[in-house]
């Protein structure tokens, strides 16, 4: 859902200071074929963490190649019993694919409708922009999935991070009232989102 390109390529320069809607463009003279591989998803992420999940993402941030072409991909690394928390992505729909394992996966609307389905390997999913999901790893062992998006930089709103890891914190008053729950448990187990 990112605007057209204008041009063949506009390999990201992201040590430009002039900020834009996307990165300047590193002169042509300057490009290289190295630019348009990466090689970032081929490594397992350490999921070890509270989530037993890790995303490592092949975004323009990591791949500038990627620049005004509207398209990245990541790689989620998945413990026994690991969880990619509830997220949603401002600016892209996602389709992902199981490489490894068998994961719950799912999706709820904005009228609150949760689809979900249990997914091993070689299947697919997709999650229409902006709507909150995760994934879970039901199987014995690790699992992987390999995820689309139809932006050069998705964005990710984690649930948890956001509610419980802002900076400056949201007042426990928001939090308890908005979860209806005791004040106490809104204190940070997070680290500051990815
Ligand atoms: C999975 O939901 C991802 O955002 O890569
Ligand atoms: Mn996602």
């Amino acid at each position: 859902s990112d605007p057209d390109p204008l041009q063949d390529f506009c390999v990201a320069d992201l040590k430009e200071t002039i900020t834009l809607n996307g990165f300047a463009c590193k002169p042509v003279s300057q490009v290289t074929s190295t630019d348009f591989f990466f090689d970032g998803l081929t490594k397992e992420g350490n999921t070890t963490n509270v989530f037993g999940s890790m995303v490592t993402p092949g975004n323009v941030l990591s791949f500038p190649g990627l620049n005004t072409l509207g398209i990245s991909m990541n790689r989620v690394d998945y413990a026994p019993g690991g969880l990619n928390p509830p997220h949603t992505h401002p600016r892209a729909t996602e389709v992902g694919v199981i490489i490894k394992g068998k994961l719950l996966v799912g999706f709820v609307t904005t009228e609150n409708v949760f689809y979900s389905k249990v997914l091993k390997a070689g299947e697919m999913f997709v999650v229409p922009r902006g709507m909150m999901h995760f994934q879970q790893n039901v199987g014995a062992g690790k699992a992987h999935t390999i995820t689309a998006f139809n932006s050069q930089l998705p964005g990710a709103v984690v649930i948890p991070h956001t509610f419980f890891a802002s900076q400056p914190p949201i007042p426990n008053e928001v939090l308890s009232k908005t979860f209806q729950a005791r004040p106490d448990m809104a204190k940070s187990k997070f680290q500051h989102p990815i």
